[in-house]
């Protein structure tokens, strides 16, 4: 049997995810459990690079997103699932790719421009910011990963990546594998203002939203704007309801277009069948989240155990690169 490929990736602790994160990326990793070893971390030194200011939200943070991992159906038996901070090789090879990483290639990290410029209000011009795709490729090489799930946004730091460890390989001999990118098969859900699903917009609906949360939610949805009366037909093609009908009740959704174009069935009552399909579609999740709030001490559990399988790998690697390094 060839060797099991290994997958690492992680998130930056958002606190709860929304159906965008859900959707998007939670459950891709979770598809990827059965056939990869998989890595899952939360990236909570990388919150720092431009929430240092805000770090005392980061524990808490962190741990209602792990709260979503495992309500989603991540698992812990299965996949790695730790805490960047736990696993201290993760600083320690940062520190030694730092070395040999070009500062010009740092410079010219879109993100990083990008976000300079965005994150206008934040003094986020420090080294830690400067570095964290460096950090990002420690995460990744840490565990001499075949390849990493992420967004498209996340593409110029694979990249990045690939290089350092390219670099690492050529001045001190192969012990990185170039790690593939995988880009997710992006669903895009919107968010109920119909533009990207964001925290930051406050357009989001979480998921582990409650029945009369997502009810409210639904009904605060923007639909076709031409359609004004009852007797109106609508256009779904152009309504945020009807995309999130597309994506979450299947294969009820083609009828539900044909309702609207029809004017067979009212912005109301499609609203309502749409909350109703949303409610049950998160119930199992909402389950699982109130099961685990039960037992605050196994989110600790976890952590732990994740946390030791995680620092074994990362350590066996870190032998190797101050072997090559005649450190
Ligand atoms: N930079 C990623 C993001 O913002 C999070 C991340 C940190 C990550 N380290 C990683 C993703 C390693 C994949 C692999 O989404
Ligand atoms: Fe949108 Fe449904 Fe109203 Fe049609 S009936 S415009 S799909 S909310």
């Amino acid at each position: 049997m060839s060797k099991q490929k290994i997958i690492v990736s992680g998130m930056r602790p958002s606190g709860r995810l929304h159906l965008g994160n859900y959707i998007g990326a939670l459950q891709n990793w979770i598809r990827l459990q059965q056939e990869y070893r998989c890595y899952y971390f939360i990236a909570d030194w990388h919150a720092l690079t431009t929430g240092y200011e805000e770090s005392a939200e980061i524990r808490e943070n962190s741990r209602e997103m792990l709260v979503d991992w495992l309500s989603a159906g991540l698992d812990p038996e299965t996949s790695v699932i730790f805490r960047q901070s736990d696993i201290l090789e993760h600083a320690e090879l940062f520190l030694l790719l730092g070395m040999i990483t070009p500062i010009s290639w740092l410079e010219r990290c879109p993100t990083f421009k990008e976000q300079l410029r965005e994150l206008e209000g934040k003094n986020i011009n420090t080294y830690g910011f400067l570095g964290y795709p460096a950090l990002q490729a420690a995460d990744i090489l840490a565990y001499r990963a075949d390849a990493v799930p992420v967004g498209e946004d996340q593409a110029p730091h694979l990249e990045f990546t690939r290089e350092v460890a390219r670099r690492f390989n050529y001045l001190y001999g192969k012990v990185f594998p170039e790690p593939e990118t995988l880009l997710s098969k992006f669903t895009l859900v919107p968010g109920i203002d119909s533009r990207k699903m964001s925290k930051s917009y406050g357009n989001y609906i979480a998921m582990s939203a409650t029945p009369e949360e997502v009810r409210e939610k639904v009904h605060l949805m923007v639909t076709d704007p031409q359609r004004v009366r009852r007797h109106d037909p609508g256009r779904p093609e152009v309504c945020t309801v009807y995309r999130f009908h597309e994506i979450f009740n299947q294969p009820g959704a083609a009828g539900v277009g044909e309702e609207c174009r029809s004017a067979g069935i009212g912005c109301v009552q499609c609203k309502g069948l749409l909350a109703e399909k949303l409610a049950a579609y998160l119930q199992p999740v909402f389950e699982k989240r109130r099961e685990l709030e039960q037992k605050p001490e196994y989110l600790d559990e976890i952590l732990h155990e994740g946390g030791k399988r995680a620092r074994e790998a990362a350590q066996a690697t870190l032998a190797a690169v101050r072997e090559a390094m005649g450190l």
